[in-house]
């Protein structure tokens, strides 16, 4: 088995791909609180093809964010084969395919889980791809369409047999997007059906879902994505968890505001401060969900302008009771 593929076995979790969220804050965090393993968001490869400068800004990487898997999405095979280069030659660890994005103005475009219902073409891609990137090549897919085709085994025999290294499903067909529960029997079918190590995705969002999961399964690691916003310590709960260790990490709202904090800073830090103030509304509103008169903190927050002001409303910022914040 590729070594790579090995890291992301032994990690158990995984930091899933998320578009506008994995960025290098983010995977910094989680890395800080015991994510082994991290992929960026999802990088069209026509914004690679065409040196978009944005779109290779996502591919960025600092010491310490490591190991590493890149994700593209695209339809067009010498627009991928040209990525894959591109990110062997950047030191990425693994390639990933994806094959499940659900969004319209993706799948309209033949990309993304549209690739699912091309046997032929999503076989030439990873045919081709496998060949050049000379890196492990991965893919993520939906358990299919639609439930009338459920086609996960075929796309995945396919994978396998155009040598990718692992798979990972999302147990949701595209028609479900992020709706209802996962149907991790779909996990366990792709498990049985293929020799490559098998990952799975849907609604990990603690460490006993984690748990449950891998048991339930026998995939080779879990994908954490929505589990992981506002808790990036979700990692640490798993691995504890998974060590059999009963203590899960309770994060008091003080030891709370110095990570926000300090999320905000990496932010600056890698993403300048326009795009901070944007990105970070959402986080801070997962940071803080829960707590009541969360509207009101959020209009103060439009008053932050930089990291300095940011710090004076996190240090403002204490829980009354009831839940309340107060400023
Ligand atoms: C905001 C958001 C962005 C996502 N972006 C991507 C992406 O870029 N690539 C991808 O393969 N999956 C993406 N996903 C799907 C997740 O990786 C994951 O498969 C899905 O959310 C199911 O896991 P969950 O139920 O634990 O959240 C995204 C999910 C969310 C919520």
């Amino acid at each position: 088995m590729k070594n790579a593929v090995k890291k992301i076995i032994e990690a158990k979790a995984v930091l899933a791909p998320m578009s506008g969220i994995t960025d290098i804050p983010f995977r910094m965090m989680a890395r800080k609180f015991g994510c082994k393993f991290a992929f960026t968001e999802m990088i069209d490869v026509n914004g690679i093809f065409y040196k978009n400068l944005k779109t290779f800004k996502l591919m960025d990487r600092v010491p310490g964010d490591t190991p590493l898997g890149v994700q593209f999405v695209g339809q067009d095979v010498e627009k991928l084969v040209y990525a894959a280069k591109v990110s062997r030659d950047k030191g990425f660890s693994v390639l990933d395919i994806n094959a499940g994005c659900p969004a319209r103005k993706v799948v309209k475009t033949g990309k993304g889980a549209a690739l699912m219902q091309s046997a032929d073409k999503f076989g030439n891609i990873m045919r081709k791809v496998v060949k050049a990137a000379g890196i492990p090549v991965t893919v993520k897919i939906r358990s299919g369409w639609d439930d009338d085709n459920l086609n996960y085994v075929e796309i995945g025999k396919i994978a396998e047999d155009a040598g990718a290294s692992a798979i990972c499903v999302h147990a949701r067909t595209k028609e479900k997007m992020y709706k209802g529960k996962p149907d991790h029997e779909v996990t366990a079918n792709l498990k049985k059906a293929l020799k490559i190590p098998v990952f799975a995705s849907g609604n990990i969002f603690t460490a006993q879902d984690a748990k449950e999961v891998l048991t339930h399964t026998a995939s080779d690691a879990v994908f954490v994505a929505r589990g992981a916003l506002g808790r990036p310590w979700i990692f640490d709960e798993i691995n504890k968890c998974l060590n059999g260790e009963d203590e899960v990490c309770s994060i008091e709202f003080g030891d709370l505001k110095g990570i926000v904090k300090e999320h905000f800073s990496q932010s600056v830090r890698y993403s300048g401060g326009i795009v901070t103030l944007k990105r970070m509304y959402k986080h801070l509103a997962w940071y803080l969900k829960g707590y009541k008169n969360l509207n009101e903190v959020m209009k103060e927050y439009r008053n932050v302008k930089d990291l300095e002001s940011f710090e004076m409303f996190m240090e403002r910022l204490y829980v009354e009771e009831k839940n309340h914040l107060k400023f």
